[in-house]
């Protein structure tokens, strides 16, 4: 059976556009693969090693929403990056064998650089991110890394790194694969990306009041400045989650209903809305089941990090082998 490993950065509570990204994904795989998935909290050190107090509260809001939308430690692994020290290890021999060069042209480096202005990026562990990421993958033997398409410059640099080091010390390591996350861009409430940074997202857990709330704000066709005037769907932010949400009735009244204006954006939303609530009500009765109970989301991750620690363990004890330690 194939192995899998993926990561996210511990950015707090998740939103609609995580969900249907990455994580109806990684549901799908835990029972075709052998799936690892953990929280990349050293990763969120890289950008916010400023301000790292948040970091341990985010890790649990997300692992809570992990767990409530399905991913089973029963039938994955859900780990915690910085518990494995073993990841440390790992990327500092990688360090050693990575020519700079090539971490200072990947893209996503660059890109980064650029857009989170007025953090300072230039020490040593954001040029190294991606060597870090190539530890947390090739730790477990991945042959498959799901991901969007900005991390697939990470793993092709890990694919490098891999080649690398079978070639100069012992075949230890699979060449990990893109398993490209098909992802629709999910519209926020202001027609931009759906992301927290952006202030434009439902979050997995707000209650079904604010979600309406939020939702009933949505962003519409620009066009539709009064009740009676016609609308374009095409035009819509909002008709793009009826496009995911709703059925293929409900979207072919609320089209006609919108470029005759026969109906309002509210009642149109409304259909919509609906059908956001009812797919997060059990996620969020499971959220308060565990939210209950005290240590349940440090449970899970110390045993997920048990089933990772022995993994990784072994792994190393060739790695160190392989380089005469
Ligand atoms: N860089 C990834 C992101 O920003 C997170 C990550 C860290 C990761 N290590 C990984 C993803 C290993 C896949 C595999 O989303
Ligand atoms: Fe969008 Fe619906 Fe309003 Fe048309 S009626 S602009 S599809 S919200």
């Amino acid at each position: 059976m194939d192995t899998i490993v993926s990561g996210t950065r511990p950015t707090g509570p998740l939103h609609l556009g995580h969900l249907h990204g990455a994580l109806m994904n990684w549901i799908r795989l835990q029972d075709k693969y052998r799936c690892f998935f953990f929280v990349a909290d050293w990763h969120a050190l890289t950008t916010d090693y400023l301000s790292p107090q948040r970091i341990k509260a985010n890790t649990v809001e997300m692992v809570l929403d992990w767990l409530s939308v399905g991913l089973d430690p029963k039938r994955c692994v859900l780990f915690r990056q910085s518990d494995i020290k073993e990841h440390a290890e790992l990327h500092l021999l990688l360090s050693m064998i990575t020519p700079v060069p090539w971490l200072e042209r990947n893209p996503t480096y660059k890109e980064q650089i650029r857009e989170m202005e007025g953090r300072d990026l230039s020490t040593y562990g954001f040029l190294g991110y991606p060597v870090l990421q190539a530890a947390d993958i090739i730790m477990y033997k991945a042959n498959k890394v799901p991901v969007g398409v900005d991390q697939a410059p990470h793993v092709e640099l890990t694919r490098e790194i891999v080649r690398r080091f079978n070639q100069i010390y012992r075949p230890i390591f699979p060449e990990p694969e893109v398993l490209l996350t098909e992802t629709q861009r999910l519209p926020g409430l202001d027609g931009r990306k759906m992301s927290k940074s952006y202030n434009n997202a439902v979050f997995l857990s707000d209650p079904p009041k604010q979600i309406d709330k939020k939702l009933s704000r949505m962003i519409t066709d620009p066009a539709r400045v009064r009740r009676h005037d016609p609308g374009n769907p095409e035009k819509c932010p909002a008709f793009e989650l009826h496009q995911i949400y709703s059925t293929p009735q409900e979207i072919a009244e609320v089209s006609q209903g919108c470029r005759t204006a026969k109906i309002g954006c509210l009642d149109c939303k409304k259909v919509m809305i609906k059908h956001v609530i009812t797919q997060l009500e059990p996620f969020q009765e499971k959220r308060a089941d565990y939210e209950r109970r005290p240590s349940y989301v440090e449970d899970v991750l110390a045993e997920g990090n048990r089933s990772a620690k022995k993994v990784a363990a072994k792994t190393m004890e060739e790695v160190r082998d392989a380089l005469s330690l």
